[in-house]
């Protein structure tokens, strides 16, 4: 295994930056990741030179572009190992993927049908279901959650039934960190014919998702979590399943013919890519699985679990500290509180000596009530943070503790 955080670093220029006379310690990795440069040079090359709509011009800019984005398809296909690259839609992210699903499965279902979420999950895989809760009468079953921030699979086993049509849950908590056993999951639903939609927003980034291996229905993800631009996404769908799927939206690209009496529509992945799409964003972001690719995972897995590790016994040596999320099998997310201190207070203080953490409820509410707080403070790391970084994140979270006392 082979991993040089050193190395990593020198591709990341933002953080090379002060946050006044600080070092820039950037520990909200959950909320977005910074860019490695090639990334940006993609970026900015496609605007110098290659910029054009793309499936649409015969002329050689337009080539180049589609060319360009439809390599980006291939890159993140290999990736996550689908077997096709048309099964792989681009999006604007984890939230328009899902809401994609809800909107066109949802199509497909009918009063009474079931589908089936967690406690543990984000807004964005709460919601749209309810929509359809509202809107064709299906019911929304929750796995409960422990303490430990662990799913109870007794009671999803519980909860399947020949109702069941989809089962969407979280890979990876983003508030509390715990990977949730989806393989197992997604064969449990198999056996009761459910389908099933992982939401990889969290996981992607911390180690190999191979969508073939798991075999998932669905797998939703964004770029900007993935050390890609924001405003891009993926939807995973199996073929069989996509082509069954009517549209998400309709406009130019996703059709093959238009009347005014009848359109018919385009072929995979097109029929879900309705309009102009965000080009130089999925441009972006075949080169961030470029990157990604070409480093060693597994020591990127271990050495993310050593940094959770090293970070978790020093926050336990402070008085007072609550840590919220202790699955046996978590990333490297941190969440906690300080007696009755408010997070915001002890966010903007860590600001104050250069930290970026997250504060509050991180769009998952429901984890929020299970515990009875408004939210906690949230340190994530990625593969360029150091325990240096560590080091000073708890001395400035002291600093702030003796401040705040
Ligand atoms: N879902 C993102 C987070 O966890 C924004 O911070």
């Amino acid at each position: 295994m082979s991993f040089d955080v050193n190395a990593i670093r020198e591709d990341f220029p933002i953080l090379k930056q002060t946050i006044g006379k600080y070092p820039l310690i950037y520990l909200d990795n959950g909320a977005t990741t910074q860019k490695p440069q090639v990334v940006i040079d993609k970026i900015t090359n496609y605007y110098t030179n290659e910029n054009a709509n793309i499936h649409r011009g015969v002329h050689f800019l337009s080539q180049q572009a589609t060319t360009a984005y439809e390599r980006a398809r291939t890159i993140i296909q290999k990736h996550i190992n689908a077997k096709q690259s048309y099964e792989c839609i681009f999006t604007k992210g984890t939230t328009d993927s899902i809401n994609l699903v809800a909107h066109s499965f949802g199509k497909l279902l009918e009063k009474g049908d079931e589908i089936i979420i967690s406690a543990l999950e984000h807004h964005s895989n709460i919601v749209p279901w309810q929509f359809l809760v509202e809107e064709k009468g299906i019911q929304l079953k929750v796995i409960p959650m422990n303490d430990m921030g662990d799913i109870d699979i007794n009671a999803y086993q519980k909860l399947l039934s020949n109702k069941t049509k989809l089962v969407s849950i979280t890979h990876v908590s983003n508030s509390l960190g715990t990977i949730n056993p989806i393989k197992e999951m997604i064969k449990m639903a198999h056996k009761v014919g459910a389908y099933f939609l992982v939401d990889a927003a969290q996981s992607l980034q911390h180690f190999k998702v191979d969508v073939q291996e798991l075999d998932c229905d669905f797998m939703a993800f964004s770029g900007h979590k993935i050390f890609g631009p924001t405003g891009v996404g993926i939807l995973y769908g199996k073929e069989e399943l996509l082509n069954m799927l009517p549209p998400y939206q309709g406009g130019g690209d996703m059709i093959k013919t238009v009347t005014f009496e009848k359109t018919t529509y385009n072929v995979l992945p097109h029929k879900f890519e309705a309009g102009t799409p965000n080009i130089v964003g999925g441009i972006g972001l075949g080169a961030a699985f470029e990157w990604l690719s070409q480093l060693d995972l597994e020591a990127v897995k271990y050495y993310e679990n050593e940094l959770l590790t090293y970070a978790t016994n020093q926050i336990k040596e402070i008085k007072d500290v609550k840590i919220y999320g202790e699955a046996q099998h978590k990333s490297s997310v941190l969440s906690f509180l300080i007696k009755d201190m408010h997070p915001y207070d002890i966010g903007t203080l860590l600001n104050q000596q250069g930290v970026a953490v997250r504060t509050g409820h991180h769009c998952t509410q429901p984890i929020m009530d299970f515990y009875g707080i408004p939210g906690t403070i949230r340190a994530s790391f990625s593969l360029y943070n150091t325990k240096n970084d560590i080091d000073l994140f708890i001395k400035a979270l002291k600093r702030a503790v003796t401040m705040l006392s």
